[in-house]
């Protein structure tokens, strides 16, 4: 391993290794010391430089690719690089930087690692439908040692837009649909990521993400326009950002999208008035990529002059890609239209986090060949992968008992998706290695190979349709040559001669993920017609589903005998869901975004007000809030998700019927494993105010217990809730509560709950 001891230069202060996250107060001074005199030396140039992000090339996510990378970084002109790991691939640069610049200063390295470096979990929406805040934390924790034993020391995560619009392809990134628990994982995976101190180079630095309301871009059409009211925004969009800024996130993206008519990265009541001022964050805003470039299309500007002036007053520190600080802000400081103490305070945010992180003690301190060697999907973190994918596993459907599968007989495995390794680690897995991926049949060979017969057949391509085709790239989709119908034969065959079909269909990656929106969001018609000729074979089906979005599955969910959504679940995927369809793990996930029926129907979602002409069940009650060709149900309400054993809960039952503020009302429940099998249970639990200043939701989820009970075992579970948690943004946007008439829901969804009434008094 090369490490070399380097001398950074002659400094009055020496940096300190690295930073412990509650900075002291000596600390800081340290810091600030440390700073005060670097700075000293630097020149304009070179603090613009610290403001430029380039990336290296792969993988890329916009029409621009950083060009001459290495004598940039030798010329100064580099803060930080983004889109290369590896030890040495990081070393190389790091070397340039540190080595052949004049003050030295190494370089930060950022990649998106989303949902694992190279041990892939679950697709973060996946992983949210285990409402297992440890085990995502956990997941995130893997993915700092993983990625920092690689080169990387900053990631592009967590991303923690609400989405409520399963059109929209990120919706695969996130936590789904609702703001507290979104605001949790939030919270969790900024843990996992930075942990307590950057002492142990074992950590990184987060980097929360899209800020702001990326998830609410009209039609779910990725990089569109949001226009919100400024009561959504603080209620429901904006809290998870602030928990993962509360959380100690060392950095924030800005989104692409405009918010009521100012782009987020020229934004300056977001960035500088809510984010520094109102949040009190102190770590640095980094653009997403070529974001003020595309200011000009917005119409912020006509050059990358004028926007590179928008983007650093609102509150700016670094431009991922573009280029447009690094070619326009000296020219700004000479024409007087930006100032440079505008430029020293970017500057300064930068170089704190290299700091903070330690690179100037020891740049490259997150390069180490050995390290990276011993710690990359090391057995511990592939059995934590193939854990956090079990539980993120929702069954669906389960008709008479359809599931779990007994381990004789024979089964026709059949789709496009069953013996699939790309596809399964999902979209945002660019160190993943696919190749190293369990398909299901390899999962099922491994725990059921010797005892049942499997006939296996691909049934279809993913898509045939050329549209399509021609905007995924047909290496992407890997289709075969043969007609449609000599591949639905062949896995009708198959079918025909086995006990039960279990058919793995859904989403290729990239139909999920950035610049992924669909119209439609049903299986692929190629698909459709597969489960349609399996199905008229007449013998049970299980459909397994492979996808990162809620789904419209109405065919599926009125002809599959059992139904089982595993997202993409990473890189062990295939022994995850062996393990499920043959009872080893009994599932438990709850979805955290609703499936509607239609796309119709959108945006589809659990904690919606109530309208003056609810609509009540009855459709010759004309003129209600409805539909006319469809009922106002989701196929799948939010926090849904069977067990193979049933869960009964006993009357909800309250401390008391009155609280008053500060007071604490317990509410409990008794929760019986009635079923045959053990298992998990996610207890959840809403409330709704009754009457408030402002209309309010008709559900909002507060808390949730996940337990495990043996068959036939009762617990009583317990919660609690005060007045703090009832607080709202009330008709003056202050964030309060309101005394008066609240009904309290507890069960296994958003849907079937069982309630009881409170009053908060004064
Ligand atoms: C995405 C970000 C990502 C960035 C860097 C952008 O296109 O919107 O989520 O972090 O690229 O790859």
């Amino acid at each position: 391993m090369l490490r070399k001891p380097i001398l950074l230069f002659m400094l009055m202060v020496s940096a300190s290794s690295a930073f412990s996250q509650a900075v002291s107060p000596a600390q800081q001074k340290k810091m600030d010391a440390f700073i005060n005199n670097l700075m000293s030396k630097m020149t304009l140039d070179e603090k613009i430089g610290q403001l430029n992000q380039v990336s290296v090339g792969f993988d890329v996510t916009g029409p621009i690719v950083s060009k001459n990378v290495n004598e940039n970084i030798e010329k100064g002109n580099v803060g930080a690089v983004l889109n290369t790991y590896t030890p040495d691939a990081v070393r190389k640069l790091q070397q340039i930087a540190v080595e052949h610049t004049r003050l030295k200063i190494p370089l930060l390295f950022g990649y998106d690692v989303i949902h694992g470096h190279k041990t892939i979990f679950p697709i973060p929406l996946g992983l949210a439908s285990s409402w297992d805040l440890d085990m995502i934390k956990q997941t995130a924790t893997i993915a700092a040692q993983e990625a920092s034993a690689d080169g990387i020391n900053w990631v592009f995560s967590p991303m923690v837009d609400i989405a409520r619009d399963p059109r929209w392809g990120r919706i695969a990134e996130g936590s789904g649909e609702d703001t507290w628990l979104g605001s949790q994982i939030a919270k969790a995976m900024v843990q996992g990521y930075q942990g307590d101190t950057y002492l142990n180079n074992d950590k990184v630095m987060a980097c929360v993400k899209h800020f702001a309301l990326y998830g609410a871009v009209e039609a779910g059409r990725d990089y569109n326009t949001v226009d919100m009211s400024e009561r959504r925004m603080f209620q429901d969009y904006l809290p998870p950002y602030k928990a993962a800024v509360d959380a100690g996130a060392g950095s924030v993206m800005s989104s692409f999208n405009e918010i009521n008519g100012v782009p987020a990265s020229g934004n300056k009541w977001l960035m500088t008035d809510l984010l520094r001022k109102k949040w009190g964050f102190n770590g640095f805003v980094v653009t997403d990529y070529t974001a003020i470039n595309e200011m000009i299309m917005h119409g912020m500007g006509e050059t990358t002059y004028d926007v590179a002036k928008v983007a650093l007053d609102a509150g700016i520190d670094m431009d991922m890609v573009g280029e447009a600080f690094l070619d326009n802000l000296k020219q700004l400081v000479k024409d007087g239209k930006v100032q440079p103490s505008q430029i020293d305070i970017a500057c300064r945010r930068v170089l704190e986090a290299k700091y903070k992180l330690g690179l100037f003690a020891d740049p490259y301190r997150y390069c180490n060949d050995e390290r990276a060697q011993k710690t990359i999907m090391k057995p511990e973190f592939l059995e934590a992968a193939t854990e956090a994918a079990k539980r993120s596993i929702v069954l669906l459907k389960n008709s008479n008992n359809t599931l779990p599968l007994k381990t004789t007989g024979s089964i026709a495995l059949i789709g496009p998706l069953a013996d699939d390794h790309r596809d399964m680690i999902g979209p945002w897995s660019g160190a993943g290695d696919w190749q190293k991926s369990v398909s299901v049949l390899e999962g099922i060979k491994k725990l059921a190979g010797n005892q049942v017969q499997i006939n296996y057949a691909k049934g279809a391509n993913i898509t045939n349709d050329d549209w399509m085709i021609k905007r995924l790239g047909a290496d992407q989709l890997n289709n075969d040559a043969r007609p449609a119908n000599e591949m639905i034969d062949e896995a009708v065959n198959a079918a025909k001669k086995s006990d039960i079909i279990v058919a793995v269909v859904g989403e290729s990656y990239g139909m999920s993920g950035e610049a992924a929106s669909r119209s439609e969001i049903g299986i692929p018609s190629a698909q459709e017609d597969l489960l349609k000729a399996l199905k008229a074979t007449g013998k049970p089906m299980v459909i397994i589903l492979m996808n990162g979005r809620p789904l419209t599955l109405k065919w599926e969910n009125d002809n599959a005998d059992a139904m089982l959504e595993t997202w993409f679940a990473g890189t062990e995927a295939g022994n995850a869901i062996a393990d499920v369809l043959f009872g080893e793990y009994n599932p438990s996930a709850k979805i955290t975004a609703t499936f509607p029926q239609d796309v119709g129907q959108i945006p589809l979602y659990y904690s919606h007000k109530n309208t003056g002409r609810p609509y009540q069940g009855d459709f010759t009650d004309r003129y209600k809030s409805r539909y006319l060709d469809i009922s106002n149900d989701p196929l799948y309400p939010f926090g849904f998700g069977l067990s193979y054993t049933t869960f009964t809960y006993g009357d909800v039952k309250l401390s008391s019927n009155t609280i008053k503020p500060g007071q604490l009302l317990q509410i409990s429940t008794t929760v019986t494993n009635t079923g045959k099998y053990d298992g998990t249970e996610i207890v959840q639990l809403y409330t709704r105010q009754m009457v408030g200043s402002v209309t309010r939701p008709v559900e909002e989820l507060k808390n949730f217990k996940k337990i495990f009970l043996k068959a036939g075992e009762s617990q009583v579970v317990n919660f609690t809730i005060s007045s703090a948690d009832l607080r709202f943004y009330d008709i003056n946007m202050k964030y309060t509560y309101e005394p008066g008439d609240f009904k309290v829901f507890v069960g296994t969804n958003s849907r079937d709950v069982k309630e009881a009434n409170f009053k908060l008094t004064n």
